[in-house]
């Protein structure tokens, strides 16, 4: 069976062609190349032994959409990961992340509008729910004022998704609502490549055990939290890929219970930045440098999921906890600077 998974050789994207490859699907990955590269094909290949059909394509140009769902009629699903990801940037470049997340979102559901199966899996993020009053976060808190034009694209694009749904009763989707994914495959193969400096925790805190960057910085310590850090819930990469085969299987065999269906994907347990640091130290062995400092404007204080629905709806449980992760992370770190 036949899966097109764009984004295929981004973070996410790539642990999911392995689980998908894994489970016997045929993969066939677009991917444009802005934020990933084509090691990344070679780390799936040497994985899972197993070699997708990869077009270079960027779903911006809406003609080379139209002609590869031509050359592709036979796709039973799509996992749609490609996008751009970056909180800040898109706050510096608002238009660029509507293009990249909204324009390329409406071709692709043209196109899947002319297919006669159209099974749909949409990446989104808990940053639909922005600061949520309630936690943890289930899926029925109120979606609020996106806080970045990034996560505005995430609320647009569930929204058309949804409308199109509506109109289109053989259009099936699930968008899955990504807490904070971290770590890397087990054999060290593949894992997240940041460019330039990271924003994120767990690829700085790599960086700077690694001696890329000298120190973390700790944005803040003055929250109402137990130690006055941030607290995420922070899922293992390959949990989260696992989810998508398990979604896109509910669709296939149509377990859907509508045609537009929602699920948070995190491990339901809040970690503050200073328990993610301790996290690294214990099972890393080595000390990290670190520095509080002032607060990262746009951070909320708190985002952790309520995993009942995916547990018993979606059949879905994360499997690996924090320091799993973080050691994964830390194995694909070592990896990446013995190159
Ligand atoms: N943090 C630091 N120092 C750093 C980086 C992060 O202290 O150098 C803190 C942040 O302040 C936050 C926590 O670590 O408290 C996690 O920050 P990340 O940047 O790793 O993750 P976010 O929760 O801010 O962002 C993630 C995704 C976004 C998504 C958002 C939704 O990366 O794509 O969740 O809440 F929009």
């Amino acid at each position: 069976m036949k899966v097109l998974v764009t984004g295929g050789l981004g973070f996410i994207g790539s642990h999911t062609v392995v689980e998908l490859q894994n489970e016997g699907y045929q993969v066939v990955i677009i991917d444009n190349l802005s934020n990933s590269s084509l090691d990344v094909l070679k780390g799936i290949v040497a994985i899972s032994g197993k070699t997708p059909i990869f077009e270079k394509l960027d779903l911006k140009d809406k003609v080379q959409v139209q002609t590869f769902f031509k050359q592709h009629q036979d796709i039973q699903g799509v996992i749609h990961f490609a996008a751009s990801k970056a909180v800040g940037e898109s706050v510096e470049k608002p238009l660029l992340y509507y293009e990249n997340n909204i324009n390329t979102l409406v071709y692709v559901l043209q196109e899947l509008e002319k297919l006669n199966v159209s099974n749909f899996i949409f990446s989104s993020s808990c940053t639909v729910y922005a600061q949520a009053d309630v936690m943890p976060i289930t899926e029925g808190a109120p979606i609020k004022m996106a806080e970045s034009p990034y996560g505005n694209t995430k609320q647009i694009g569930e929204e058309i998704i949804q409308d199109t749904c509506k109109v289109n009763a053989k259009i099936k989707a699930i968008s899955l609502r990504y807490f904070n994914p971290i770590g890397a495959h087990e054999s060290a193969i593949i894992g997240e490549l940041p460019i330039g400096v990271p924003q994120n925790l767990i690829p700085y805190i790599m960086q700077t055990a690694a001696g890329i960057r000298e120190e973390l910085s700790v944005f803040g310590d003055d929250y109402p939290t137990i130690d006055g850090t941030c607290i995420r819930d922070y899922i293992h990469v390959v949990d989260v890929a696992k989810a998508h085969v398990i979604a896109l299987q509910r669709l296939l065999k149509n377990k859907n219970t509508s045609n537009f269906e929602v699920f948070n994907l995190g491990t339901g347990t809040g970690s503050s930045v200073l328990e993610v640091i301790q996290a690294f130290e214990k099972v890393t062995n080595q000390k990290l440098n670190y520095k509080i400092v002032n607060r990262r404007s746009g951070d909320v204080v708190s985002a952790y999921a309520d995993t009942t629905k995916a547990n018993e709806v979606l059949g879905w449980k994360a499997q690996y906890n924090l320091e799993d992760a973080i050691l994964s992370s830390w194995q694909w770190q070592k990896s990446l600077n013995a190159v």
